[in-house]
């Protein structure tokens, strides 16, 4: 492998900077040039790429975001978008690619490598969610979640001056992870994941108990993906069953995507990016580096994604019930 490119997709993720430059340093350090796309596949079909060089990533560890773009592309799902991404990558003379994203961007990823095997790819998890098999933790739900529980913290103070209950929306469209950790952190009364239905008169009974014990607030934490209809359709069904002065929805939205990433993510992001180049230059091809039991573990990319879903930790899910009685 002599030349290498390096691109970020679908959702940006606290992390992924620290994780470009971890890419380029390795390659560099092992002699290898390195090409940077920009906007994800969407670049690779727009042949929107440039060389880099140590110095292109300097300063960067802190900076959320990615400096590369990213994007969602449809025509990368098409046999002519692969095709011409190809024929981009075939006249740059790049035989390996790192590819930073979630599960839609491995399913990119592993499509192309199977069409086009003589290009080496390597998956880095780069999502908030939290959702990929294979690693504990992706990039950026370290961040995310820390968001998460100081914007929770604040409302928190509100709603306890008040006495009020809030119905929180945080994002997960398919995974509970963020709801999970944020509720336990911030002692949530309630959390409500895609992953486990709750009985909306359940959840009545659990707030009015909080009641009855004195609770002067309450918070119930909805992830973005919890089948109940939505934080404003549930804030309706619960109005008037539970004696509280009022009722409040918060949507988080994408203020959890952005911010300078945490020292667990730069750190998880540079072993990964580190990692990633070494299994290239050792032959490796259609994996995904991960972190399991704090050790670096390549994943085939079919793997990471046919056991993607998010396994709820039931055993956390039922202390934090415990814990916020
Ligand atoms: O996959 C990351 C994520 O933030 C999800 O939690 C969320 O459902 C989705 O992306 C939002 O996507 P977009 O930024 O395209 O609206």
């Amino acid at each position: 492998i002599s030349k290498i490119a390096v691109l970020t997709s679908g959702g940006d993720a606290p992390g992924m900077n620290p994780c470009i430059r971890a890419v380029v340093r390795t390659a560099i350090y092992n002699k290898l040039e390195v090409v940077g796309i920009r906007q994800g596949y969407q670049g690779l079909i727009d042949n929107n790429m440039y060389d880099m060089n140590t110095r292109s990533v300097s300063n960067i560890l802190n900076l959320g975001g990615t400096i590369l773009k990213t994007a969602r592309c449809l025509p990368f799902r098409t046999d002519e978008g692969m095709e011409q991404a190809y024929n981009n990558i075939k006249a740059q003379g790049i035989d390996g690619i790192v590819v930073i994203g979630g599960d839609g961007t491995f399913t990119g990823a592993l499509r192309f490598s199977k069409r086009f095997p003589d290009i080496a790819v390597m998956g880095v998890p780069g999502t908030i969610d939290n959702d990929l098999y294979g690693s504990t933790y992706t990039l950026g739900f370290d961040t995310a979640t820390n968001t998460v529980i100081e914007a929770i913290d604040k409302i928190r103070d509100t709603a306890d001056a008040h006495d009020r209950l809030f119905f929180i929306e945080v994002m997960g469209r398919d995974s509970g992870a963020i709801a999970l950790r944020a509720g336990i952190s911030c002692g949530a009364e309630a959390i409500l994941l895609p992953e486990r239905a709750t009985a909306i008169d359940d959840l009545i009974e659990s707030l009015k108990a909080g009641q009855f014990n004195k609770k002067s607030s309450s918070i119930v934490i909805v992830a973005e993906g919890d089948k109940s209809g939505g934080v404003y359709d549930l804030a309706e069904r619960v109005r008037g069953q539970v004696k509280f002065y009022d009722i409040k929805v918060t949507i988080l939205g994408h203020l959890q995507r952005g911010g300078s990433p945490s020292a667990f993510d730069r750190i998880l992001g540079s072993r990964l990016g580190f990692a990633a180049v070494n299994a290239l230059i050792a032959g490796k091809s259609q994996m995904m580096v991960g972190l399991e039991a704090n050790h670096i573990k390549l994943t085939t990319l079919e793997e990471a994604l046919t056991q993607h879903q998010f396994k709820l930790e039931d055993d956390l899910m039922q202390m934090s019930e415990i814990l916020s009685i």
